[in-house]
């Protein structure tokens, strides 16, 4: 019988994950099956039991389930408690594991798609909800000099800075507190590209900057990465290579595998 795998989320039907696990499985030569489940918003947990009782293997979880997967799984690994959310889970018989792939995918796609090395770099991290607190913990594994996070409601930076703040050099501001000050790396990990509105900071922050990163992606630069090249930014990077080494990186611990990235990430470029 073909292995079962599918994404869960609602909305699902945008999702590239079958189409990234599909290339990786023609790549690979595995044999896979990797659907697109809409789980009711009040209905996670019994759609996962079901694919599970199924025969599915494992699942990627999006939007808006991570933190509900964090609390169905039954072990978690620890860049899934660091996390506090859940974007894979793999069953073995009866038990849930969960794990957390989103910082490895970003990490991967900065050091080495892009080439740049965090390392001893002045980071600016945006953001202070899901998706950020998943990058924090391997941003700092990779030592850069400092790592800021500013978030609109500061107190939420603050409560991130307290959590992870044995690991690195960290600093939690609002957006007013930036002002003067010079990052290497700045990343939005805030959802306003979801709404298309601009996170409310000094222009002058982007200027030389080596690199401006969002996790969001479209066809189009996001509006942020616009924002970002109008004022000075060197080099700018959308989030579609993180969401492929993300994939990647669940893959590999489903099956033992490491796919090539780069002529998935080309292709989906192609078709946006
Ligand atoms: P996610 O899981 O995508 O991180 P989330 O947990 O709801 O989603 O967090 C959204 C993040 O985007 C928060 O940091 C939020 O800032 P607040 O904590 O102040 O709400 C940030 N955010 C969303 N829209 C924003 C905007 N227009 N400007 C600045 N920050 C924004």
């Amino acid at each position: 019988m073909t292995d079962r795998y599918a994404v869960i989320g609602n909305p699902i039907s945008h999702s590239k994950s079958p189409l990234i696990h599909a290339a990786f499985a023609r790549q690979t030569h595995q044999s896979m099956q990797y659907d697109a489940l809409l789980s009711p918003l009040d209905g996670f947990q019994t759609t996962v039991r079901h694919f599970q009782q199924q025969g599915g293997k494992g699942m990627n979880i999006t939007v808006p389930f991570k933190m509900e997967a964090y609390q169905l799984a039954t072990s978690l690994t620890e860049r899934a408690t660091n996390a506090q959310a859940v974007n894979t889970f793999k069953f073995d018989q009866q038990d849930i594991v969960g794990d957390n792939t989103d910082g490895a995918g970003l990490v991967r796609d900065i050091e080495c798609n892009l080439g740049v090395t965090l390392t001893s770099k002045r980071i600016l991290l945006m953001g202070a909800g899901g998706a950020a607190r998943g990058v924090i913990l391997p941003i700092l594994l990779q030592h850069p000099s400092l790592l800021t996070i500013a978030n609109r409601t500061p107190e939420k930076a603050h409560v991130l800075k307290h959590q992870f703040d044995a690991h690195g050099h960290l600093l939690a501001r609002d957006y007013a507190e930036l002002c003067n000050q010079r990052f290497d790396i700045i990343i939005n990990a805030t959802s306003a590209s979801l709404n298309d509105t601009l996170p409310d900071l000094s222009p002058d922050l982007f200027e030389d900057v080596m690199l401006v990163y969002d996790m969001m992606y479209g066809s189009d630069l996001t509006r942020f990465l616009k924002y970002a090249q109008q004022h000075g930014a060197q080099r700018l990077s959308d989030g579609l290579g993180m969401l492929v080494e993300q994939a990647a990186e669940s893959f590999f611990l489903w099956r033992g595998i490491r796919p090539e990235t780069q002529p998935v990430i080309s292709f989906l470029k192609s078709g946006l």
